[in-house]
């Protein structure tokens, strides 16, 4: 058997492949397939000078989906998905599939109708680049931790208490006693952290907040390093130092992919630059438009992405206009389809612009009435990250706002030592983090101002009583970074089954 990803390596050669049928045109005296086997995407020419007449006739009836093997010769052709073709000189048959419902530009369909059918949609070749690209993250993290002297551990996901706040636990009964789904894995990474130094977990998570919007899940997969003897500076520079390795990695090994979902791969290499640091309180002031960055206003910013939005509507309405014009006068049929095809896609283009003439003016009345003290909301970030190119991490967070654990700013006990660290272009965190409470009085006391029971955290602040030290660490939400290096408007693509607010729970 012969992978497609591995046809670099049997140019001129006949092989095997077995996989199944994309899609298929024909003509009267050649078959075009696409074909695909996990591995990658190919053309297939099934010819009726090489197959004779009784094998090219099974091979009209070949549907999409169709599983089969054929045997054929793979030759370079550049202009070829993969830049190879494969020459079929038999074919063999497994299963000839039902008329398959999904289209082969899934993009014609409905958000809920491909949702539904997710087990099949999977097949789809853009989720298959989503997929390879989420492995190649998985793998990514794994090796840089591995490599700089971190264990894995594993959390439980059945606990008895909150880490992250009450509110969006899922309940449900061990043997009686009510358990929840764990929110987060950190309070036993970081008893893992004081045994082991340096760790870090890898596994779901889960949340019952009711938020029906691209970045929310109720399940998600979550990394969270913790390591002892680090302070929140030290945290910030591992952030830094991890996401550049991963979106590297990424950019080096999954080129194919990345342009198969068609990503602006220069703005993931602008992580390469410094990520820049700023306070929650200097955040505050760029987004309401108060201070600028490298001369840019937040606010300035925004009102000239809306008049490009406008203006991008006024010069694609009149090249659609154009190329109707020439298409009524006559074209050639070659010319005709790259003209409706053209115009399509500027059709498309214009509907995300009116989306953006609709969303900008909220998103600015919401960053100038930002109330200093609260939590940014996905606008406010998105309009914050607008003037960095790289991702900015924010820190230095109002105590009121974030969790239990996070430890208070020397001197000002209204601020805690907590990072959140925001992507370009709108993407939103993707890490939250901090150095962790080392003193036990003030734990104690936090836990009590958070309405939890000292008794069900007592293990928790043991690591407080045996050998306590300062601690840090963070927690990267996997769905969120693949939705940001995959260019995604929504996480539901970012995961092989969503579970979320608003959606059955099947497939
Ligand atoms: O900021 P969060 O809530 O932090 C924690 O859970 C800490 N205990 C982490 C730590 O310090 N060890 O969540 C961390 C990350 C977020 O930045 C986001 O990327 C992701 O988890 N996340 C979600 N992803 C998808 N759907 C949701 N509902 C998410 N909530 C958080
Ligand atoms: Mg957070």
């Amino acid at each position: 058997m012969h992978y497609i990803e591995d046809f670099s390596k049997y140019e001129g050669q006949e092989i095997t492949f077995k996989g199944w049928v994309a899609n298929k045109r024909e003509s009267k005296t050649n078959i075009f397939l696409v074909v695909r086997d996990g591995t990658g995407f190919c053309q297939a020419v099934l010819s009726l000078d090489v197959l004779g007449e009784e094998t090219f006739e099974v091979a009209k009836s070949l549907t999409r989906e169709t599983s089969l093997e054929i045997v054929g010769n793979v030759v370079k052709d550049e202009r070829q998905i993969g830049g190879y073709e494969l020459q079929a000189s038999s074919i063999k048959v497994h299963h000839i599939a039902k008329e398959y419902p999904i289209k082969y530009l899934e993009q014609e369909h409905g958000v809920k109708f491909l949702a539904d059918h997710r087990h099949l949609w999977l097949r789809s070749r853009r989720q298959w680049a989503i997929m390879r690209v989420r492995n190649e993250i998985i793998m990514s993290i794994h090796d840089f931790f591995q490599q700089n002297g971190f264990v894995q551990t594993d959390a439980p996901l059945l606990t008895g208490n909150a880490c992250e706040g009450t509110t969006d636990l899922f309940e449900t009964d061990f043997f009686g006693v009510p358990a929840y789904l764990s929110q987060s894995g950190q309070l036993y990474a970081e008893a893992m952290a004081m045994a082991l130094g340096k760790v870090y977990t890898f596994g779901p998570t889960f949340r019952s907040e009711k938020s029906d919007t691209p970045r929310h899940l109720s399940e998600f997969w979550m990394i969270e390093p913790e390591m002892a003897f680090y302070d929140l500076d030290m945290d910030m520079d591992l952030i830094e130092a991890f996401i550049k390795h991963v979106i590297n990695r990424v950019l080096k090994n999954r080129k194919v992919e990345l342009d198969t979902l068609g990503r602006d791969v220069s703005k993931l290499e602008n992580v390469n630059q410094d990520f820049p640091r700023i306070t929650y309180t200097e955040a505050v002031k760029v987004l309401q438009g108060k201070s600028e960055v490298n001369g840019r206003n937040a606010i300035t910013v925004q009102e000239e992405d809306l008049a490009a939005a406008k203006q991008a509507i006024v010069d694609l309405t009149a090249t659609i206009e154009a190329n109707e014009k020439e298409m009524k006068a006559g074209v050639k049929k070659g010319k005709r389809n790259y003209l409706t095809a053209q115009n399509d896609k500027f059709k498309q283009e214009i509907k995300v612009h009116e989306e953006s003439i609709r969303n900008i003016p909220k998103w600015i009345a919401s960053a100038q009435n930002f109330k200093d003290g609260e939590d940014f909301g996905g606008s406010d970030e998105t309009v914050l990250t607008r003037v960095f190119d790289a991702p900015v991490m924010v820190y230095n967070w109002p105590t009121k706002i974030k969790a239990f654990y996070m430890k208070e700013v020397e001197g000002d006990p209204n601020f805690v030592k907590g990072v959140d660290l925001l992507a370009p272009d709108g993407y939103g965190e993707i890490v939250g983090g901090s150095e962790r409470e080392s003193d036990l009085e003030i734990l104690s006391r936090k836990i009590k101002e958070h309405d939890l029971s000292l008794d069900d955290f007592q293990w928790y602040v043991d690591l407080r009583i045996f050998g306590s030290v300062p601690h840090s660490g963070f927690g990267l939400g996997l769905e969120r970074i693949v939705r940001w290096v995959c260019g995604l408007n929504h996480l539901r693509e970012t995961i092989p089954f969503q579970r979320r607010y608003g959606r059955k729970l099947v497939p």
